[in-house]
């Protein structure tokens, strides 16, 4: 077995923080949690302080620097203690871990993604919109870093398993398709007219998976999955029309790869996001999630069907993007970000998240990914242009 991997948590208080700490906690010869960030829950983050030991705990948050120092103090806790955006950053180069799991939601955790692909670590990637808006930018730093790249979205982490050796390449494997599924979130087979008067938490409550709000309202509109469809074109080297999605409730089947002899290769478990991150922790060993043994007999039937793009116009939306090419989806993202937060306040019915998303889209048309500082200035753009939408809708 190889040495202790040190492991920073970015996000650490989040629903994959939680998810990753809880397999590290229970293989510590093999896994330690080096570093530990949070964005404003400093209770949250001093109670995992005091659980996992790291040797650095960031707040990203710069004002609340102060009280994360007297609280991990008054713990007990002896860490060094870090605030602010950079300081994510700088803990993800440092020599603290070789292993960033990025698990910071949305755009914020671009920076931070990006860090832990140059810095030649093995970066687990949970926070699917970095990739989403900076995919030839983060593969780029991956190249330049030497380090490796194993997907956490179950699908992602899924299609990983069944492809050679992991080879992220469909060219060379002799791939025919990647067949994504989707549980079709709590409102699968509603009309639109069932779906004008949705709120949050009936939006938030997915069938399956338990996840944090950001993410349950993208899997509520199927944007999630048209996020994970980019997702997969970056990571495998896919063009648009080999990448397929499949509606399937039941979330036992996590993704699929056809090959063109016609073998149909599939990844199954329980839905529980501990199995793909044990696999990325322990790659290309195996290690033991906590995750029940799936029972298929009981399960009985899985079902499969198309989705319905026209009720859930979110993932017809990313596919659009796709398929425009260059900042395309960071557009899309940036806006689908703003949208989804006006959803979470109240501002917004749950239809016009793709309403906004279109119209932004098509304010913007897409131009080509250059670097990062033109990067962020296109996603600033872009969310003030939905914010703009957002005010004249009101
Ligand atoms: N949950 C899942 O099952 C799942 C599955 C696949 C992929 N993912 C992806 O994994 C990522 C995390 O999802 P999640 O469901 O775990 O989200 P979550 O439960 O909302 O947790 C988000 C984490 O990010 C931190 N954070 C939020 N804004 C930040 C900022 N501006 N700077 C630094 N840290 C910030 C939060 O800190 P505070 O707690 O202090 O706010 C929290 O630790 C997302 O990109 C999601 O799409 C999630």
């Amino acid at each position: 077995m190889s040495s202790i991997r040190h492991i920073a948590v970015l996000g650490a208080t989040g629903s994959i923080g939680g998810n990753t700490l809880n397999v590290i906690a229970r293989h510590p010869e093999r896994f330690r949690a080096s570093v530990l960030t949070a964005h404003r829950q400093v209770d949250a983050l001093v109670a995992l302080c005091v659980q996992h030991r790291p040797a650095l705990a960031v707040i990203g948050d710069s004002t609340l620097e102060g009280e994360l120092g007297r609280k991990l103090a008054a713990a007990g806790v002896r860490c060094d203690a870090a605030a602010g955006h950079d300081a994510i950053t700088a803990a993800v180069s440092g020599d603290l871990c070789d292993t960033v799991v990025a698990a910071i939601v949305g755009a914020a955790g671009l920076d931070s993604t990006l860090a832990a692909a140059r810095s030649g670590k093995r970066l687990l990637l949970a926070n699917k919109e970095s990739i989403v808006m900076a995919g030839p930018l983060l593969l780029a730093a991956l190249q330049e870093g030497g380090g490796e790249l194993i997907p956490v979205d179950s699908e992602h982490n899924a299609i990983f398993q069944c492809l050679p050796g992991g080879r992220p390449d469909l060219g060379k494997s002799g791939v025919r398709r990647l067949i994504l599924t989707a549980s079709g979130g709590p409102f699968r087979g509603r009309t639109r007219a069932e779906l004008s008067a949705i709120t949050p938490d009936q939006a938030c409550k997915h069938p399956n998976w338990v996840m944090g709000r950001k993410i349950s309202v993208d899997s509520a509109t199927l944007m999630n999955k048209g996020l994970e469809v980019i997702e997969a074109h970056h990571l495998f080297n896919a063009p648009a029309e080999t990448i397929e999605v499949l509606v399937h409730p039941q979330s036992l089947v996590h993704s699929l790869v056809e090959y063109v002899d016609g073998s149909v290769l599939a990844q199954l478990g329980n839905p529980d996001m501990r199995t793909a991150i044990a696999h990325a922790l322990a790659w290309p060993e195996r290690v033991d999630a906590g995750v029940a043994p799936l029972d298929l007999a009981a399960h009985a039937a899985l079902h499969f069907e198309a989705p319905d793009l026209s009720t859930f116009r979110c993932l017809a939306l990313a596919f659009q993007a796709l398929r425009a090419g260059g900042d395309a989806p960071a557009i899309l993202n940036a806006a689908n970000e703003v949208a989804v937060e006006a959803f979470l306040t109240g501002a917004l019915p749950f239809l016009s998240i793709a309403d906004v998303v279109e119209s932004v889209l098509t304010e913007l048309p897409p131009q080509a990914v250059v670097d990062v500082q033109s990067l962020t200035e296109r996603d600033r753009t872009a969310r003030e242009a939905a914010r703009r939408i957002l005010r004249n809708a009101c």
